[in-house]
């Protein structure tokens, strides 16, 4: 393909996003097809010879596009939204383009001292600590395994860094709500999953601080080392908010790194409505969210904090000789701030988001998702056969269908079910979780070009599915 080709074709592609997106709702959310459906259709072996772009173009439309879920259909309100906008993906196309690795500052200046200031706006945008650093890593997961890491070198003295995991005696604790990258990266970063102490939650199912006291004393009595401690702002199963204000007490009473896990409702504190939310933030060491979950920006895009560079930097730093550069120490070499040495343009999309909506124009989707999230909240409570199984947070409903003359065991299989077959319709697309024992639907509304009919139309069609069940 030469550059008038990649011209023509590419103008075509941008159609077919843009036809795609528009047309995004003619399509089943959920992809329909069978384990190998897709796979039986790609040629067993590659080809020898040039294809023509457009026999790509067709089987993208016939063999791969029935393999896709719709994460930006309008009616995905499962997991978390992922979602996007055209500036993002516009500025994705443009980072392709200029295909730069930014590893370091001389690997292209603009991308490290872009990403600094992109950093700063959500410092500023979202109420965290002034002396907070950040640093783009691709998902949260890494950013938590970034977070125990530096955690593990700080109680060492960096120690592990340099004579190996001698110390299997380092504890880490969560709440047994926290997310499942936690347990990963304990286990990565050589603590062991036997030492990732699972703190009890209380009603709402947020950590209950003082039984993570009592948690670290008992390790100290068996002579065991609390080292971390990670807390969450929205849980993915209900999206409970943990005491962050108290396990940071607890933190620095016990000299532990205190990790902050708010993977998605972290894009909720552009809102200055959550500011609150920021309490006790700056007794954190750490600190993660996705904009690529709740901020417009496409996957991958995940905003890793910090208190001290210093230490991230000692954890990370490497510097073999054909890194050494004369800018060294005096300006952000990011492959120092993370796992990756070659690093993507992600912060481009950011700031074509920012440019593109403006402040103003992210803080109206994000209230009104919420109100859409407000709405499905009030229909569940006025009617005699839905509850809510937690109050709501932000824009994500749990809730049953619960019928009175039905035993627990049976309004979990109820609802197992009616889950399946709303998913199955390909009208729309939850997920589920498990309120103490309770089987829930768990439906949020956080798409780009959500509108109030499609909510009106997700709770329709639950309401009517309940009958079937
Ligand atoms: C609370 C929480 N933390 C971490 C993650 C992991 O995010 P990522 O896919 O960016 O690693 C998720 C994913 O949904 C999450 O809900």
């Amino acid at each position: 393909m030469n550059s008038k080709d990649f011209r023509e074709q590419g103008y075509r592609v941008i159609d077919w996003v843009a036809d795609y997106l528009e047309n995004i709702e003619k399509y089943p959310v959920k992809s329909q097809v069978l384990p190998g459906d897709t796979f039986s259709q790609i040629q067993e072996d590659p080809p020898i010879r040039p294809e023509p772009f457009d026999s790509l173009m067709s089987d993208l439309d016939e063999i791969i596009l029935p393999g896709i879920t719709h994460w930006q259909h309008p009616n995905f309100h499962a997991y978390f939204n992922g979602n996007s906008s055209f500036p993002s993906v516009l500025a994705e196309i443009i980072t392709a383009g200029i295909g730069a690795q930014c590893m370091v500052w001389e690997t292209s200046p603009a991308a490290a001292e872009l990403e600094e200031r992109m950093m700063q706006w959500f410092i500023k945008t979202m109420n965290l600590p002034s002396e907070w650093h950040g640093v783009i890593q691709d998902t949260a997961s890494t950013a938590t395994l970034a977070a125990l890491l530096s955690a593990r070198e700080q109680k060492t003295n960096f120690d592990v860094n340099n004579s190996g995991f001698q110390h299997n005696k380092l504890r880490v604790h969560c709440s047994t709500e926290t997310h499942s990258s936690i347990e990963k990266g304990v286990k990565i970063a050589g603590f062991g999953r036997d030492n990732l102490v699972k703190v009890e939650t209380n009603d709402q199912l947020a950590m209950d601080s003082s039984k993570l006291e009592s948690r670290i004393q008992e390790d100290l009595e068996n002579n065991l080392i609390p080292c971390c401690v990670i807390g969450t702002i929205g849980t993915t199963g209900t999206l409970a908010i943990d005491p962050i204000e108290e396990i940071g007490n607890i933190a620095q009473k016990y000299k532990l790194w205190f990790h902050i896990d708010a993977a998605y409702a972290g894009s909720g504190l552009i809102l200055p409505e959550y500011y609150h939310l920021t309490q006790g933030f700056d007794k954190a060491d750490s600190y993660v969210f996705n904009p690529h979950k709740w901020l417009f920006t496409n996957f991958d895009c995940s905003a890793y904090f910090v208190k001290s560079k210093e230490t991230l930097l000692q954890t990370f730093e490497i510097l073999p000789e054909y890194l050494k550069t004369k800018t060294r120490g005096k300006v952000n070499d990011y492959r120092d701030w993370g796992v990756p040495l070659g690093r993507r343009f992600r912060a481009l999309k950011l700031w074509f988001v920012f440019r593109s909506f403006g402040l103003d124009g992210i803080q109206e989707k994000l209230r009104n998702h919420i109100a859409l999230a407000h709405w499905l909240e009030e229909q569940i409570n006025d009617h005699a056969n839905f509850e809510l199984l937690v109050p709501r947070v932000m824009n994500m409903v749990v809730f049953r269908y619960a019928k009175e003359t039905f035993s627990e065991e049976e309004l979990n299989i109820k609802n197992a079910n009616l889950v399946q077959q709303l998913n199955d319709s390909g009208a729309i697309y939850l997920s589920h979780t498990k309120v103490r024992g309770k089987y829930a639907l768990r439906l949020v509304t956080g798409q780009t070009t959500i509108e109030m009919r499609h909510v009106r139309k997700a709770w329709d069609l639950i309401l009517e599915t309940s009958q079937d069940i």
